[in-house]
């Protein structure tokens, strides 16, 4: 008799976007003459850049002739690649990471849902409150929670409160934990933290030898000079820290699918014993085993987001989507709403009409003013009276949402 993971039935509800979407289907379905507009997934609109385009062409016209053919490259990366994300996400910032510590792959989503499973069960999780829900649901999936409760808190997880109070950054844990989820600048509130705020956790860390997963998918949107872009700006953070990043949002590549992973060969953990182990090197075994590599054509393409018309077409997109960003918030602000992110993020965190839960104002947001948001509580517990909405719409849309909210959703 083959026994299901039982972890998985104590997971909330679908996940967070697909169950949006399902609601949003079936309103559309009752409603069909109904224009819907989608502030929710933080999904792209705009196209790739033509520097992109033009190497993605190039790069697949190669794999139709037989001397430019390629099979299977390389699981971590064609170098070529790597050495373009070294120079210009690292080395331009004063970070040296070496060409092993890099692990290029399909998402940062996968990336950041798989990496627990180089950790032992038994280890702490702890995760900001709100939180993008791949860090809980694959920690729950993994067996290292037990039930949620009421609130949709799992048990055994150590919950980071981010509201209004604390800025919305997490604070150090008053317990031990081992691993730590930190997500700048952050989805969904769209807080960043200075360096001040990042060396307080790599110190924590070496402290208590715990490992920061630090997911930098956003970190394109920094707008204000002094933020820390990497975790590895930081002192120390190559002892404790694994870094995500992104082509998806910074380049546009939702659907095309490339990102990567740094695991610094300094990052140790240990055995029950206190033997230490090389957390690059799991990785690295982890990853050559599950995984076969990003497509050729695919590497290309990213590799053109670091050529000069590429970083000069991706720099525009950025502007792009941080008008967007500028749009819906101050027009949320001189609405009457409390609103905040959007300075350095593509996100706007706002708090719902008095007195409603984010699902209920998710629901009158479709009734009403037929757009659709990501409702705070499906980030956790804490974003229950908060809503999200994306600045990766397209200008007209995002223009028309706003007018739709102010015009008809009173704060
Ligand atoms: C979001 O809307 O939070 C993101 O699109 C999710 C993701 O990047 O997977």
């Amino acid at each position: 008799m083959a026994l299901a993971n039982e972890h998985y039935l104590k997971l909330k509800a679908g996940y967070l976007f697909p169950e949006i979407a399902r609601r949003v289907q079936a309103f559309t379905d009752a409603n069909p003459d109904v224009e819907i507009i989608r502030l929710g997934i933080g999904d792209v609109t705009q196209p790739l850049p033509p520097a992109v385009i033009d190497a993605f062409h190039q790069a697949v016209s190669e794999m139709g002739k037989p001397e430019t053919f390629r099979g299977y490259g390389p699981e971590q990366g064609y170098q070529f690649l790597i050495d373009l994300i070294l120079a210009n996400d690292y080395e331009a910032r004063s970070v040296g990471l070496d060409f092993d510590e890099v692990f290029v792959s399909d998402g940062s989503k996968c990336d950041s849902g798989n990496i627990q499973e180089i950790f032992a069960a038994d280890n702490v999780i702890a995760v900001a409150d709100p939180a993008y829900p791949v860090y809980v649901d694959t920690n729950v999936m993994a067996g290292r929670t037990g039930e949620a409760d009421e609130k949709g808190r799992y048990a055994g997880l150590y919950y980071m409160p981010c509201t209004e109070a604390n800025d919305f950054l997490p604070e150090l844990p008053d317990r031990k934990v081992d691993i730590i989820y930190l997500c700048f600048p952050n989805n969904p509130t769209g807080a960043v933290a200075n360096a001040k705020v990042l060396q307080a956790w790599v110190d924590y860390a070496l402290e208590k030898r715990a490992v920061i997963l630090f997911d930098a998918a956003y970190e394109a949107y920094i707008t204000e000079e002094h933020i820390p872009h990497s975790i590895y700006e930081i002192p120390g953070a190559k002892e404790c820290a694994i870094e995500f990043r992104s082509f998806s949002k910074t380049a546009g590549f939702t659907g095309t699918r490339c990102a990567y992973t740094v695991v610094p060969k300094d990052l140790l953990a240990r055995t029950v014993s206190g033997k230490p182990v090389n957390i690059n090197q799991l990785w690295n075994r982890r990853h050559t085993t599950k995984f076969n590599g990003v497509s050729y054509p695919v590497q290309v393409a990213a590799a053109a987001v670091y050529s000069d018309e590429g970083k000069a077409q991706v720099q525009e997109l950025i502007r792009y989507y941080m008008e967007n960003a500028r749009i819906i918030r101050e027009t949320l602000t001189s609405a009457g709403f409390t609103v905040s992110g959007g300075l350095n993020a593509p996100y706007i965190w706002m708090k719902t009409s008095a007195g409603m839960s984010s699902w209920e104002f998710f629901d009158q947001l479709l009734a009403e003013a037929h757009v659709v948001g990501t409702p705070g509580s499906g980030f956790g517990p804490s974003g229950e009276g908060y809503f999200r909405l994306s600045a990766f719409g397209n200008r007209e849309n995002t223009e028309e949402a706003v007018a739709r909210i102010r015009n008809k959703i009173s704060p």
